[in-house]
């Protein structure tokens, strides 16, 4: 396998899943701490309080606090993300490791709620800016270079619950003044920069939400991301001003999609889901301006969006360097009502038939990557970096052992995949597997579904020793990157 010189081999990790410490060094609250354990065939629960009634209610993830509630973390409750996997109080271990492996790159994401509590204060909180600088000192002792997520899926509760999160257009102020700060306090120490997780995840569930539950939904949603997009715009531009070496990149899931039939129905379903959960939100943030088929979008969802000249300006001016995103699953567009449906890991259209899928329910497919990255590539012409990429399965810990030869092949033949799309021409300039150390999954809270290079001896509910356990795939994986890329 082919690949180029100085190539980043990394792993991808993010602070609500690894860190813990959830009420330490002066953080504030995010989504996570009040989120429920879920399972494989149950999504988590988000415990809130109505101050009027003083009633306790739970609502389901991915949907907001309603109005005038709090969140609120129930005494006899299990919240996974509690205590994570303790890289807070473990990094220095976790980082010898990841060392040990050789990795040259980690992503991580700083946590909002560590650096401004509440979101909205004026100064930061000091201990937060200390836990970084130790955690990127111990990167850059090893040789590792930081590749930071501003934004994984958190801000602190109290945006969401003052302000409805980023609806608001004063979040955006907010989250200036955050990548402000964190610009200039890791100037010289942090170079690759990611702005927002995910940015696509709202259009990629919101077909399937419950309208009952969140009113104005495509309103909203589509507001909402106008917002993420104008802030990622301002934070592109901020951190070239702070230090022109900043490389700032946007993130997508990518979620490829194939039309299910050659019926010509299914072929503009599909070209309309891609329009729709994946170049609506790079033509935006590569190219600097909405694309001409966001009209048609806007009028089937009846969303009057509101943008301002200042922030077309800013879109214009704040396009990203590099183009990164997460690879999990494939899925099908159809037309056709009588096709089983696909639940893994957003990809939650039609089944495909010809692949397997795991028990989570994603598709297993790393043809669709190197097609994933060549559709991307040609369009962007833009350096591509994978920063997720990964096989959630469980793993059996014997006699202190895991051979998880499954997660060796499914990393295999997405590296020969990635290794055909690079002698294709495009240029990919980074691999960061997701979750190379086990963490707490993001959509079930479950330890069960694994991801890692580096086993975490904890349950789902939350017994075990934390110890850390080097996996089958650690050894093969530390082969790969000795011979950059080859066995
Ligand atoms: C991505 C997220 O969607 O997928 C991660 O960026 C997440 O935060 C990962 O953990 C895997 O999903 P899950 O639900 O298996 O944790």
């Amino acid at each position: 396998m082919s690949f180029p010189k100085n190539f980043y081999w990394g792993g991808a990790l993010a602070a609500n899943q690894c860190e813990g410490a959830y009420n330490e060094g002066g953080r504030g609250l995010i989504m996570s701490d009040v989120s429920t354990a879920g399972a494989k065939d149950r999504l988590r629960s988000i415990t809130y309080i109505d101050p009027a009634t003083q009633q306790i209610k739970r609502g389901p993830i991915f949907h907001k606090i309603p109005k005038g509630c709090h969140g609120i973390v129930l005494e006899d409750e299990y919240y996974p993300n509690h205590v994570a996997i303790d890289f807070y109080h473990r990094y220095k271990e976790d980082i010898r490791l990841l060392a040990e492996l050789g990795i040259n790159m980690l992503r991580i994401s700083i946590s909002w709620a560590r650096i401004f509590p509440k979101g909205d204060e004026l100064t930061p909180n000091q201990e937060g800016l200390n836990f970084y600088h130790k955690v990127f000192e111990e990167l850059h002792y090893y040789g590792i270079e930081p590749l930071v997520t501003i934004v994984h899926n958190e801000i602190p509760l109290y945006l969401e619950e003052t302000y409805g999160g980023w609806q608001n257009r004063k979040v955006i102020e907010c989250f200036d003044r955050y990548c402000e700060t964190i610009f200039k306090e890791y100037k010289g120490v942090v170079k690759y920069w990611l702005t927002i997780n995910e940015i696509n995840q709202l259009l990629l569930v919101f077909d399937f939400m419950d309208k009952n539950v969140s009113s104005g939904l495509y309103q909203n949603s589509f507001q909402q991301l106008h917002h993420q997009f104008v802030a990622s715009s301002h934070a592109v531009k901020k951190a070239h001003e702070i230090d022109p070496n900043n490389q700032v990149g946007c993130m997508l899931c990518g979620v490829t999609s194939y039309p299910f039939t050659c019926d010509p129905k299914d072929i503009e379903a599909n070209q309309h889901y891609w329009q729709k959960v994946i170049y609506y939100c790079s033509d935006v943030m590569c190219r600097g301006e909405y694309p001409y088929y966001a009209q048609r979008l806007w009028k089937q969802y009846d969303v009057q969006l509101e943008i301002s000249e200042q922030d077309k300006k800013d879109l214009k001016e704040g396009t990203v360097d590099f183009y990164s995103f997460s690879y999990y699953a494939t899925s099908c567009t159809t037309t056709h009502q009588d096709a089983s449906k696909a639940n893994g890991h957003f990809a939650l259209g039609a089944k495909n038939p010809y692949l397997d899928y795991t028990d989570w329910g994603s598709a297993t497919d790393a043809q669709g990557l190197r097609y994933f990255m060549n559709e991307i590539y040609g369009r962007y012409q833009l350096p591509l970096m994978i920063v997720e990429n990964g096989l959630g399965t469980s793993d059996q810990c014997i006699d202190g052992k895991i051979h998880d030869d499954y997660r060796i092949q499914y990393h295999k033949q997405h590296l020969q995949a990635m290794s055909k799309a690079i002698e294709d021409g495009v240029e990919l300039i980074a691999y960061n597997p997701w979750g190379i150390i086990d963490l707490i999954s993001a959509s079930t809270g479950e330890m069960a579904k694994r991801y890692g290079f580096i086993y975490v001896d904890r349950d789902n509910e939350g017994n075990g020793t934390l110890d850390r356990i080097c996996k089958d795939s650690y050894y093969w994986y530390q082969t790969i990157i000795k011979n950059n890329g080859n066995e």
